[in-house]
């Protein structure tokens, strides 16, 4: 399939590029601004696109692409640096812009015929965050300006190359989406819709020339990566995937019933459990500290996996459920350097019993995983699950993990999210859930005093969890949460709420 090749130069926002191409059905990858025109070369691009970055073409450091992509004959579009860099490496002139634009700018198209701007409108708000600008093109043409900087978008038609000094990935700027399928489509001519599910059929093909007649294990989470990730590897190699569920007893009510009957009885995915909630707990008494909590869990779930890895024998893979968000971070501007998130890569146990990776999922992002288990007619019930971190329960528990604090916490939980499916809320939230806190507090029910747990209602809204808000929930949920935990549940008085977005806060309490 034609795609586009987004060569990132270190913007915060390269990841949003292919994003955008990808919602219109263009398929898009980044690579690192370094990568060898040869290798671009091989992929038979239909456009490139550079990238923006935090750099300035004058610095003697500054990131610059291998000069052999000018030469491939391929449209190309630069956005604000990237634009920069084509102006400066083309003999045009780059310098610090008579005032920095940084927010919105009212852009004005000149040039109503350039291609990028077709059925555009003429005057547009658009994101700009820049402190050089070009000063002189070359060959190359103004075709947008703003009243800060004369050259807000160029062209040179003849290499069929363009450059924005704005950010048409970024969602606020109108008309951003257009130019990039004007671009895409219009001027690099691709055709045809790309979806997530079309890259099913070569997954599972590519997983099973990787894996041939040998042995892959999987460790099972209850989440959407990993149970997405098992089912194609499942549908790829049948039998000879061998997937590994420990519960830790930390888990949320029905997580353990949904993988069990749904992934292994249902689409018969061989599943060995380790119910491991007694060692959990054990491990885990007396301990209030959060890091230590942590750590204690690590270490538990890595004995207690590889313990069960072992058993399986001639394993010669590990599966896991890599999205791309961590490839482009392993593979951003800096290098091969920055690390892979550690909880995708178990404990070091693909080097400890020399396992090779199977990734099916690495070239998506995470709605794009939940639409191919869509297409692989995957149930709504384990697409839909909410994200959950991995000690579980036990960092929603503020002060000790006991067993009666857990099945407490649990319980309330249970409701809340039951609340939520109900009103339809757990779709809009991003993830919500209830703490217990190790605090009591005075409450009166029929003719009685009480003295009992207080528990905390989260819920935020965020799209990638680096940063989040707190819902803004109905009242009508709140309160039926509320009275429901209080009057169900003996051992909690209080219900509170939430209302702090990250940062400061973190969206979990531990
Ligand atoms: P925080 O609390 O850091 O959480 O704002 C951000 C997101 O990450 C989840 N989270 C984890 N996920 N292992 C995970 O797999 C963990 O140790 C972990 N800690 C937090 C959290 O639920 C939220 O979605």
């Amino acid at each position: 399939m034609k795609e586009i090749i987004v060569l990132d130069f270190g913007s915060q926002y390269t990841q949003l590029i292919a994003r955008r191409l990808r919602e219109l059905g263009v398929y898009a990858e980044i690579a690192p601004f370094h990568t060898p025109a040869t290798e671009i070369a091989a992929k038979t691009p239909a456009g490139v696109i550079l990238s923006g970055g935090p750099s300035s073409v004058h610095e003697a450091a500054s990131p610059r692409p291998d000069k052999g992509i000018y030469a491939l004959g391929v449209p190309m579009l630069g956005i604000c640096y990237g634009m920069q860099l084509m102006a400066a490496e083309s003999g045009g002139k780059v310098s610090p812009a008579k005032k920095r634009e940084y927010g919105f700018a009212q852009v004005k198209v000149k040039s109503k015929s350039c291609p990028l701007f077709k059925g555009v409108k003429s005057n547009f708000k658009a994101w700009m965050s820049h402190g050089d600008g070009v000063k002189q093109s070359a060959s190359m043409k103004i075709t947008a300006n703003t009243s800060d900087s004369d050259f807000a978008a160029v062209s040179d038609a003849t290499r069929n190359w363009y450059g924005v000094q704005f950010h048409p990935e970024v969602a606020h700027t109108e008309e951003g989406k257009k130019i990039l399928e004007n671009f895409a489509r219009g001027i690099c001519g691709v055709k045809g819709r790309w979806t997530p599910s079309s890259m099913l059929d070569e997954t599972i093909k590519n997983i099973r020339a990787q894996v041939g007649d040998r042995q892959v294990i999987c460790g099972l989470s209850g989440g959407v990566d990993s149970s997405v990730a098992a089912a194609i590897i499942h549908r790829a190699v049948g039998k000879q995937l061998h997937c590994i569920f420990v519960d830790t007893g930390l888990l949320r009510d029905g997580d353990r019933d949904r993988v069990e009957k749904y992934l292994g009885r249902e689409l018969g995915i061989s599943i060995k459990t380790n119910d491991a909630s007694a060692l959990f707990l054990k491990r885990l008494a007396g301990v209030s500290e959060p890091e230590k909590k942590r750590k204690i869990i690590g270490n538990t779930f890595i004995e207690v996996f590889d313990g069960e890895a072992k058993k399986i024998k001639g394993a010669a893979f590990l599966a896991q459920g890599t999205l791309y968000p961590d490839v482009i971070e392993s593979i951003s501007v800096l290098g091969p350097s920055a690390t892979i998130k550690s909880h995708h890569n178990v404990g070091g146990l693909p080097e400890k019993m020399k396992l090779k990776l199977v990734e099916p999922l690495r070239l998506l992002f995470k709605d794009e995983v939940r639409s191919l288990g869509k297409s692989m007619g995957l149930a709504d019930e384990v697409l839909s699950v909410q994200p959950f971190p991995g000690p579980g329960l036990a960092i929603r528990i503020l002060g000790e993990v006991t067993k009666e604090r857990l099945t407490l916490l649990r319980a309330a939980d249970a409701i809340a999210r039951e609340e939520f499916r109900l009103s339809g809320w757990d779709r809009k939230a991003w993830q919500s859930f209830v703490v217990l806190l190790p605090i009591k507090s005075v409450g009166v029910m029929g003719d009685g005093r009480t003295y009992e747990h207080t528990v905390v209602l989260r819920s935020v809204d965020s799209s990638d969890g680096m940063t989040a808000d707190w819902t803004r929930l109905p009242h009508e949920l709140m309160r039926a949460i509320s009275s429901r935990i209080v009057s169900e549940l003996r051992g909690i008085n209080r219900v509170a709420y939430d209302i702090t977005s990250k940062p400061p806060a973190t969206i979990e309490w531990e």
